[in-house]
């Protein structure tokens, strides 16, 4: 059998089984960030559950734009190095960001992504279009993957994301692209063309009747319809929009997409996504967003990055993994919650205790009423000094306290 004819095979399981997933029952518990009248949502499971939600809860045809940026089938680990004080040494650990490697190889690979991107065009409206971020290491199955979901008619381009940093060898050109492959589910799409600078030969003015000409600081260009090669910085280490998750992706790039696929109060969404970049992107482009990632330190760094934003975050119950390392003690009045929270760290079957807060990425307060979390207090580790915390209570019962950590396990704690 065709390497070809294996991807069809594949591809048309994915397909017939799509329909069959979304008879599955999922549960969510949800934190409620902002007023509450939000329609932003931020998933914390794997994406296949979010999906099925989302086409359950009535957003078949909804969706306006989604972009996607999944793993490259690498067969990589993307990890962070944390470095812990205790009390008298400094220990160096790795936190798991997500890892790209298949039990059954590539035919897994491909599997899952088609069987996801299916229950994606069910969920796009008849204008929307969809970005799907890649390399070279896997364009050629997803193309196919594409051609096969949405139809080799509805391609529209394949966008060339040059950048400066990575990819250099002396056996092989320096490979300093990623591509992006943009399709619609219709001809009825959204396209608003952008506008993009083109420098003059010399940087001279040409002074041709009826060109309008700008300078800047290189010297004269025009204003021409954007090209599908789009020169981007990558985030660098110094960049201010960094946040340390790996694989970050620039905001100009997501933004680029947003503005020529859809207007405004579009609903955007992004399936995999890692430090929360798309959602940032559509806040700020006055979009609607919903976003999902299973790996938690994606949701913390998310929820950061969106402070000011008003959305719901839902947790499916099979992915909190819990963790024993924390001891809470508190004291608890009318009007005032006291938390004394000492963390820990097992290595080697040891529970060694380490200075307050090294440990911890942050704590909700919450009260909780129908598996709905609203929060009382939030607290991060730059807003924890001591291990004694005093929260301000306004009459809430049924509190809980959740803690998550700087490897994403979530510790669920009621307080009697
Ligand atoms: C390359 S990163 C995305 C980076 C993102 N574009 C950004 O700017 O930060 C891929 C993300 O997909 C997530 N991921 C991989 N498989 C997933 C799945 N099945 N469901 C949900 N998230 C998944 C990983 O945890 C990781 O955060």
């Amino acid at each position: 059998m065709t390497i070809l004819n294996k991807m069809y095979d594949i591809i048309t399981k994915a397909i017939n089984n799509s329909e069959l997933v979304v008879s599955k029952n999922i549960k969510f518990s949800s934190i409620i960030f902002g007023n509450g009248i939000n329609e932003n949502y931020l998933y914390l499971t794997d994406n296949l559950y979010c999906l099925i939600d989302l086409i359950r809860r009535g957003y078949s045809n909804k969706i306006d734009l989604i972009y996607i940026d999944p793993p490259f089938f690498t067969n990589m680990s993307f990890d962070k190095k944390i470095k812990i004080n205790l009390e008298d040494e400094e220990i160096v650990l790795k936190r798991n960001d997500f890892s790209d490697s298949y039990e059954n190889g590539l035919e897994q690979f491909i599997y899952d992504i088609a069987l996801r991107m299916n229950l994606m065009r069910e969920l796009l409206s008849d204008t929307g279009s969809i970005y799907v971020h890649v390399d070279n290491r896997i364009n050629h199955y997803i193309r196919i993957v594409l051609d096969e979901v949405f139809g080799e008619k509805n391609f529209i381009n394949e966008i060339i994301w040059v950048y400066k940093s990575g990819g250099a060898s002396n056996r092989r050109f320096s490979k300093k692209h990623d591509n992006i492959y943009l399709y619609s589910k219709t001809n009825k799409y959204i396209f608003n063309q952008q506008k993009e600078k083109s420098y003059n030969r010399g940087y001279k003015p040409y002074k041709f009747r009826d060109v309008i000409e700008y300078k800047d600081d290189l010297g004269w260009y025009t204003l021409v319809k954007a090209k599908d090669v789009w020169n981007i910085n990558m985030v660098g280490r110094t960049s201010k929009e960094r946040v340390n998750y790996s694989s970050q992706k620039p905001l100009e790039l997501i933004k680029k997409a947003i503005l020529a696929s859809t207007n405004d109060n579009a609903i955007v969404a992004d399936f995999y996504l890692g430090s929360g970049t798309t959602a940032v992107a559509a806040s700020e482009l006055n979009r609607k967003w919903i976003g999902c990632d299973q790996n938690p330190i994606s949701i913390i760094y998310t929820e950061r990055r969106l402070r000011n934003s008003d959305f719901t975050l839902l947790i499916e119950k099979e992915s909190q993994k819990f963790c024993r390392t924390f001891d809470i003690e508190y004291y608890k009045d009318e009007k005032n919650l006291y938390l004394f929270v000492k963390d820990y760290i097992n290595i080697h079957n040891d529970k060694l205790k380490t200075k307050p807060f090294l440990y911890i990425e942050k704590i909700y307060v919450c009260n909780n009423q129908n598996d709905s979390f609203n929060i009382v207090s939030s607290l991060d580790k730059t807003s924890i000094k001591e291990n004694k915390i005093n929260i301000t209570l306004n009459g809430e019962s049924n509190l809980y306290i959740i803690i998550v950590d700087l490897f994403g396990n979530i510790d669920f704690h009621k307080l009697s």
